[in-house]
């Protein structure tokens, strides 16, 4: 395969440095600090904390910033979703881990890295939405068009990207590179 023939021939440190960033470390943090002003505006008047509900493991690197850059209280719940075998092409999606606490009546935010096919927001979407929370809205990083399966409404949208594998702000290629500050496209 091309990509691994690509990969298994540069270390990671090299990586970045042979490369230029699809979307530089400054890039990123402009938009994130503009999407959390956005979010806490549109959660200004809420009465309970918002609760974001992280997609491991990709999106846990956008959180982390996205939670710091709001301004309204915030609690954090994580699911697990997999999709994704040891390489670039799909394997099942699978749910491992859903949220413990209640969130009956909470006004939650699903937090993804990137939305590519829709099937992990769809399929966690359909499963927070029997916990009937107040309401449910979705921010992305990344949007993925090109391969879209699913109808999915992304509320919050970081930059869409063209049909290119993605590395990087941890987005990963299998299990390694999600430090990379900025995001690289692979082939
Ligand atoms: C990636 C990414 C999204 C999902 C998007 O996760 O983080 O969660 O795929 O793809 P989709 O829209 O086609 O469903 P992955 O399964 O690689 O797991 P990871 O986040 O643990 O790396």
């Amino acid at each position: 395969m091309r990509m691994l023939e690509v990969l298994t021939q540069t270390p990671p440190a090299r990586v970045e440095s042979s490369g230029k960033a699809m979307i530089t470390s400054a890039q990123i943090s402009r938009r994130v600090h503009a999407m959390g002003r956005e979010i806490s505006r549109v959660y200004a008047v809420i009465e309970t904390p918002l609760v974001l509900v992280v997609i491991l493991k990709g999106a846990t690197v956008f959180a982390a910033d996205l939670l710091r850059s709001l301004s309204v209280p915030a609690e954090l719940e994580f699911v697990r979703a997999a999709s994704y075998g040891s390489g670039t092409s799909r394997g099942e999606l699978r749910l491992a881990h859903m949220i413990d606490g209640p969130l009956v009546d909470r006004h939650v935010l699903l937090v993804e890295d990137i939305v590519d096919s829709g099937h992990t927001v769809e399929a966690i979407t359909r499963r927070v939405r029997r916990m009937k929370p107040a309401s449910l809205r979705l921010a992305a990083l990344l949007d993925r068009p090109a391969r879209r399966a699913v109808k999915v409404n992304i509320d919050f949208k970081g930059f869409v990207i063209p049909d290119r594998f993605v590395i990087g702000y941890g987005l990963d290629y299998a299990g390694l590179y999600r430090e990379l500050p900025g995001i690289y496209s692979l082939g």
